[in-house]
């Protein structure tokens, strides 16, 4: 089996899973309680909990899995992009598990990872197709012509769309983290009650940090007691902008590439209008669209592995 270990963000996660990519644990304990206060995801924090939590986690993984480290053929970790801080526990625990037991060790590029999630049983999804990873850090239009072989069609100018989430949630008082929270709210609200404008702009890029003004404004102009009456209002049509603009260019994209399949993953692939948006498209499990060690150990499988002892070095990256 392959062990997989995630701490790029505020997830501490560790998964096992077989060579042919079947999920034997998959374990996320969230720090989201934790930096709800803040607003945000504090890296000390962050850092600090991981150190708590990264034994215990992988712990349970191997017993939910009904195995021991006997049973591990090599190590697979989240190298990069994310928070340097959270990273190194992550580097370090698989760094000091693979040396004990000499295992080999891969290196896994974490949005290699959210495309990998695609990958595992058990309905798994195969290359060549056109992906769009949409989380709280990227937001990228990537066409997979075979594992490992990819080509970046368009990424974001500005914010990324869970961030876009995340800033709206909190602009209409939704809390941390506000993505899932928006969602919710959206479904009792009339996606157009208010038309927000997404930003036009050149090739297949994406630009959302002109919608999040827009949504300020249209607050603003509320007194207290509007803004409660169309809170679920702006919710929805907030979200409609977002998500029109991610369809829009994930159509154009089809087009322009003259690839049909589409795939979406990362954390607003969990996104409810989204999904019935693109309900043709294969669609990343829910409990896979955010971050998980399943996926990692997932891209683990077409990532080469480093032996023994040419890991000891590995250092993690914080941005690609
Ligand atoms: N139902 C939902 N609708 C919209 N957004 C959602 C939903 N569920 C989660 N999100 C958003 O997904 C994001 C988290 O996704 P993920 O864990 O993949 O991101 P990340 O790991 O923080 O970023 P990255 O992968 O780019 O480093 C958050 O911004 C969150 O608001
Ligand atoms: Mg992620």
């Amino acid at each position: 089996m392959i062990l997989g270990i995630e701490t790029s963000c505020d997830e501490t996660a560790a998964a096992l899973i077989t060579e042919d990519g079947e999920i034997r644990a998959n374990v996320v304990s969230s720090q989201a309680d934790l930096h709800a206060r803040y607003g945000g995801v504090v890296p000390e924090v962050a850092s600090r909990r991981h150190l708590e939590l990264i034994s215990p986690v992988i712990r349970e993984a191997l017993s939910e899995a009904g195995a021991t480290l006997d049973d591990v053929d090599r190590v697979a970790v989240t190298r990069g992009p994310g928070l340097i801080g959270a990273l190194l526990v992550g580097v370090a625990a698989a760094k000091a598990i693979a040396w004990s037991r000499r295992l080999p060790l891969v290196p896994v590029d974490h949005l290699d990872g959210h495309v990998a999630s695609l990958y595992l049983k058990p309905g798994p999804v195969e290359p060549p197709f056109l992906c769009l990873l949409a989380s709280g850090g990227h937001t990228m239009l990537i066409l997979v012509r075979a594992h490992g072989e990819q080509e970046l069609l368009g990424t974001t100018l500005d914010d990324a769309a869970g961030e876009a989430f995340d800033k709206g949630a909190r602009l209409l008082g939704l809390g941390y983290p506000g993505g899932r929270e928006l969602d919710r709210l959206a479904r009792e609200g009339d996606p157009g009650a208010y038309d927000f404008p997404v930003a036009r702009v050149p090739g297949l890029d994406f630009s959302f940090s002109g919608l999040k003004t827009a949504l300020l404004y249209a607050v603003r102009a509320l007194a207290p007691d509007e803004l409660a009456a169309r809170k679920a209002d702006l919710a929805a049509s907030y979200q409609h902008a977002i998500v029109r603009a991610l369809v829009g260019r994930v159509r154009e994209a089809a087009e322009q590439s003259g690839q049909e399949r589409i795939a979406v993953v990362g954390g607003v692939a969990a996104n409810s209008e989204l999904r019935a948006s693109l309900s043709g498209a294969s669609l990343a499990p829910l409990s896979l669209c955010t971050d998980n060690a399943a996926m990692i150990a997932s891209a683990a499988r077409y990532t080469g592995a480093l032996v023994y002892p040419a890991y000891l070095g590995l250092d993690a990256f914080a941005s690609r």
